[in-house]
C-alpha cells in the first residue's frame, strides 16, 4: 500500500491552501479559507477512496487526488482550446469545480466519510483499506459537496455548478439526462463538464497505474528474497553459517527496515 510521509502530506496541504489564496479573492476567499480551516485536520489525511485497487486509498490521498485533478484539468483545457474548442468559462471556475468535485469525501460536519477497515479479512481479500462511516446520512459524494459548500455560504457560478455536478460523467446514473439528450436545447452549453470528467478520469487512472506498478515491484522484491532463501538452504554451509544467513534474510524480509 502506498504511504505518504508526513512531510509530503504537509507539502500537499500547503500547496492546496496556496492555490486557494492565489485563485480566489474577497469574500469567497474568506469563506473558502474558513471551510478549509474547519476541515484541516480531517481533510489533510483523508483518503480518496476506500479500496486500494480504486485510487489513492491511502492517508493524504484525497488532497493528492484533488491537486492531480486540478493539474490535469488546466492542461486539458489548454488542449481543448488549442484544438479550437469554445472555452466560455474562466480558469477560476475550472479550478473551483475541480477542487470541490470530491469534497463530499471529507464527511459531514462531525464525521469522516471514510474510516479505517477493521476487518483483516476484508483488508486482505478485498483490498478494503477504508470503509464508509455508517454514522453519516447517506448522500452521494457530489450532493454532499454541494451541501457543504452551501453550509459555508460559498457561492458558485452556474458553470462551476454544472462542472462539479457532472465530473463523474456517465459513471453516475443521475448524470444521464445532462449528457444524453436528443433535444439540442438540452445539450450542455459549456465544455467545462467534459473537461472535468476527462481530468478526473485521467488522474484516477494514473493513480491506479502507479499503485499497480508499486505492487508489482513489491512482488518482484518478495520473489527475489524467496529465491535467496532457496539458494541459501541448498548451499553447503555449516549449520552455524546457515542459521546466521537465515536470520539475515528473515530480517531483510520482515525486519523493521524491509
Ligand atoms: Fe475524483
Amino acid at each position: 500500500m502506498k504511504e505518504l510521509t508526513p512531510e509530503q502530506i504537509q507539502e500537499n496541504w500547503n500547496q492546496l491552501r496556496q492555490l486557494i489564496n492565489d485563485t480566489f479573492k474577497d469574500e469567497r476567499l474568506e469563506k473558502l479559507n474558513h471551510m478549509y480551516d474547519y476541515f484541516e485536520t480531517r481533510m489533510c489525511v483523508a483518503p480518496a477512496s476506500g479500496k486500494e485497487h480504486y485510487h489513492n486509498a491511502h492517508v493524504g490521498g484525497y488532497v493528492e487526488h484533488v491537486l492531480h485533478v486540478i493539474d490535469c484539468a488546466v492542461k486539458l483545457k489548454k488542449l481543448w482550446e488549442d484544438g479550437g474548442a469554445t472555452i466560455n468559462f474562466s480558469d477560476e471556475e475550472l479550478i473551483f469545480a475541480a477542487m470541490h468535485h470530491d469534497l463530499g469525501k471529507v464527511g459531514d460536519m462531525k464525521n469522516d466519510y471514510y474510516i479505517p477497515q477493521e476487518s483483516e479479512w476484508h483488508r486482505k481479500n478485498q483490498g478494503s483499506i477504508f470503509t464508509h462511516n455508517g454514522e453519516l446520512q447517506y448522500m452521494t459524494v457530489t450532493d454532499r459537496a454541494i451541501w457543504l459548500l452551501q453550509h459555508f455560504e460559498i457561492p458558485m457560478s452556474e458553470w462551476e455548478y454544472v462542472g462539479l455536478r457532472l465530473t463523474d460523467g456517465l459513471y453516475e446514473e443521475a448524470n444521464k439526462s445532462y449528457y444524453v439528450t436528443y433535444n439540442p436545447d438540452f445539450s450542455l452549453k459549456s465544455n467545462i463538464a467534459y473537461i472535468l470528467h476527462q481530468a478526473d478520469s485521467m488522474a484516477t487512472h494514473i493513480e491506479n497505474d502507479k499503485w499497480k506498478s508499486a505492487e508489482q515491484q513489491e512482488e518482484i522484491k518478495v520473489q527475489e528474497n524467496v529465491e535467496n532463501i532457496k539458494k541459501a538452504v541448498t548451499m553447503e554451509e555449516t549449520s552455524e553459517q546457515l542459521s546466521q544467513k537465515s536470520k539475515d534474510l528473515f530480517e531483510e524480509l520482515f525486519g523493521d527496515n524491509s
